[in-house]
């Protein structure tokens, strides 16, 4: 067995969930698995570790590197970060890889084929299925929201439908097939698996929503067919080896009816919403007063299976409708499975999902629709530190058609006003969840909210302690007796984000280590190091008193001492976001986002202005969204 398996603190792991040396151990247990199912436990065992002997070592061993406010990537002294893919180079597709031209002149039919935009939530799939490689697989990823103004060689003069068609194919996901050659990840062209997903790409509904008169479109007359997934932000594997893609701030892409519903603008789906991605303009699919529906198939986690290219992706209306930032999963102690997902929007609240049946891990095959039948939950935090998974079903806490709700469908498409009805904990933009593979314990980002206790909104509460909170913060829970299916869990406040010595200490943050703010991307490796990125605004961080804070950074945070190190420190302009791991732990996948940003989304590459210029660092070029693998030069395990 690997170091990489050694564990930090002596905790065991509280699930029931079969360990690596289980399995080795029971080889007739291992006989019933089908290839699909070794496929799914492998990709499960490289989240959860293992019971093994003591750690040898501390869990965080690199030399935590300075700020920075260079255009460059920077790791700690005996790492090296290689690019592996930036927005537009062709990922593989074997019908076409059209070069990317730098001065952004690639058509959208092009762009369907290339590397789509603003990489987000990533995960890395072992090849072949049923393996635990790390040195082939699937680097799977989301493509949050387009740059149309650098997505073009005039920016965005001349809107059209054809720019529009181009900002759509720019988004989505692609499905890249890399391997391990001599020390560096390269992308396998031309490739079987090779996929991008697109905003007009041909989905289905599942869940309580299908069918739905809410659901059917002029595009979707039966109300069970989408086109498209966009703005994917988190994302998260699924125990069966599948790809969860979470739609955030859709609404954005929709120009508004003029007379919304009190529903719709819970949306932002409202005229007083003024900043849009000019989709409506030219494409009367996302016109709501022409289409008054198309957005309701958006805002909800969407699942494909990255090693099937003919699957049709299905958006799991089960999960409500929201910002979904991501979607983390821990299996219950029957083998049912929750999945914890943050709406990521001022004072909006924590979710979590139960599917009704466990996960079968001996037939792939028979969680293919297990997404669509559960129990929705929402978090309420009490000044106790207690809280509560209260039911978000129809007929139950007032969820009832006197109260707007007509049925589970309506319950799912507008759980944001589910959640008002029962009360539950507005939270500063919950971001990413992370579930720690040994204690259980689970984490969130709430990235900031410089608004609450602000203008007449909502002052402080117990789980949201700063009014404002223009840092953010990461709260910490445990479910009682350690069952992801429990109604009741402890919480507590982890870290404070921001400057501990900060002259004002309403926003004092209390980090040890490394100051960092606006926690966002957050996973924990299987050795138990929690990994935390930064998404501070580009104007925030232009701000004359917030330089020392350079750019958005990396760290390595131990979930025991609390202490931050950090370890990356990204591009000018950039956020760092959708951080994973190879199985043994050897290499590590960033995503760069929006590299050069400056604050207003649309920003003209022509900018003689524009912060950064990486990674090509062309003068004919223009800044690029891009994934980085991170490896130390003696090929050891990361973060030690
Ligand atoms: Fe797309 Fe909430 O970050
Ligand atoms: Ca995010
Ligand atoms: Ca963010
Ligand atoms: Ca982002």
């Amino acid at each position: 067995m690997s170091r990489f398996f050694e564990p930090h603190a002596g905790t065991p792991n509280p699930s029931d969930n079969v360990s690596l040396s289980e399995l080795l151990a029971n080889p007739g247990r291992r006989t019933l698995m089908t290839s699909g199912s070794l496929a799914a436990l492998a990709s499960v065992l490289s989240l959860e570790g293992c019971a093994s002997p003591a750690a040898s070592g501390p869990l965080v061993g690199f030399k935590g590197i300075a700020a920075s406010s260079e255009d460059a990537v920077r790791v700690p002294e005996g790492y090296k970060a290689d690019v592996v893919v930036a927005w537009g180079d062709p990922i593989g597709d074997a019908r076409g890889m059209p070069a990317f031209q730098w001065n952004a002149g690639n058509s959208a039919e092009d762009q369907e084929l290339q590397s789509g935009t603003h990489h987000d939530g990533m995960h890395f799939f072992p090849l072949p299925l049923g393996s635990n490689s790390s040195t082939h697989g699937l680097l799977v990823m989301n493509h949050e929201y387009p740059d149309n103004g650098a997505l073009f060689p005039d920016g965005m003069a001349n809107w059209s439908l054809a720019k529009v068609r181009k900002s759509q194919a720019a988004l989505g996901c692609s499905v890249q097939e890399i391997r391990l050659v001599d020390g560096r990840w390269q992308l396998v062209k031309p490739s079987r698996y090779a996929r991008r997903v697109h905003a007009n790409t041909p989905m289905k509904i599942g869940g309580p929503a299908a069918g739905h008169p809410m659901m059917r479109t002029a595009a979707s007359p039966s109300g069970r067919e989408a086109f498209g997934t966009f703005n994917n932000c988190a994302s998260g594997p699924t125990p069966w080896g599948t790809y969860l893609t979470c739609e955030e701030n859709f609404s954005f892409h929709f120009k508004a009816a003029s007379n919304p519903t009190a529903m719709e603008e819970r949306y932002e789906l409202s005229p007083k919403v003024r900043f849009s991605f000019r989709w409506g303009e030219a494409d009367p699919r996302f016109d709501a007063s022409r289409n008054r529906n198309e957005p309701n198939h958006f805002g909800w986690v969407v699942e494909f299976d990255p090693y099937d290219p003919t699957y049709v992706p299905v958006k799991r209306t089960a999960l409500g409708r929201c910002s979904h930032e991501g979607a983390t999963y821990a299996i219950c102690k029957d083998g049912r499975v929750a999945f914890y997902t943050g709406d990521d929007r001022a004072f909006e609240y924590l979710y979590k999902f139960v599917t009704r049946k466990p996960w079968n891990p001996n037939e792939r095959a028979a969680n293919r629709d297990l997404l669509d039948e559960g129990t929705l939950y929402v978090a309420r935090c009490n000044a106790d530190g207690s809280g509560e998974w209260v039911e978000l079903t129809h007929g139950k806490n007032g969820l009832t058609a006197a109260n707007g709700f007509d049925s589970q469908a309506a319950v799912a498409m507008y759980a944001r006003a589910a959640g008002d009805t029962v009360g539950a904990t507005k939270m500063d933009r919950p971001e990413w969840v992370a579930r720690h593979p040994r204690t259980g314990d689970m984490y969130v980002t709430l990235t900031n909210n410089a608004s609450r206790g602000r203008q007449g909104s909502e002052g402080a509460n117990p789980a949201n302690p700063r009014a404002p909170n223009p840092y953010g913060h990461i709260m910490r829970w445990s479910e009682e007796g350690a069952d992801h299916a429990a109604t009741r869990f402890r919480w507590e406040t982890f870290i404070l984000a921001g400057d501990p010595n900060h002259a004002n200490p309403a926003v004092r943050g209390n980090i040890k280590g490394d100051i960092f703010a606006s926690p966002d991307g957050l996973f924990i490796d299987p050795r138990g190091v929690m990994w935390v990125q930064t998404d501070v605004s580009p104007n925030v961080l232009l701000k004359d008193d917030h330089t020392i804070y350079g750019n958005n950074q990396m760290l390595a945070v131990d979930p025991v001492t609390r202490e931050a190190k950090r370890f990356l420190t990204g591009p000018r302009g950039c956020e760092i976001t959708g951080g994973c791991m190879t199985p043994d732990g050897r290499t590590l996948f960033v995503n760069l986002q929006h590299p050069g940003e400056r604050g207003a989304l649309g920003t003209d590459p022509a900018n003689p202005r524009s912060l950064s210029n990486w990674p090509d660092y062309r003068p004919d070029g223009r800044p690029r969204s891009g994934t980085v693998a991170i490896r130390r030069g003696d090929g050891g395990i990361v973060g030690t």
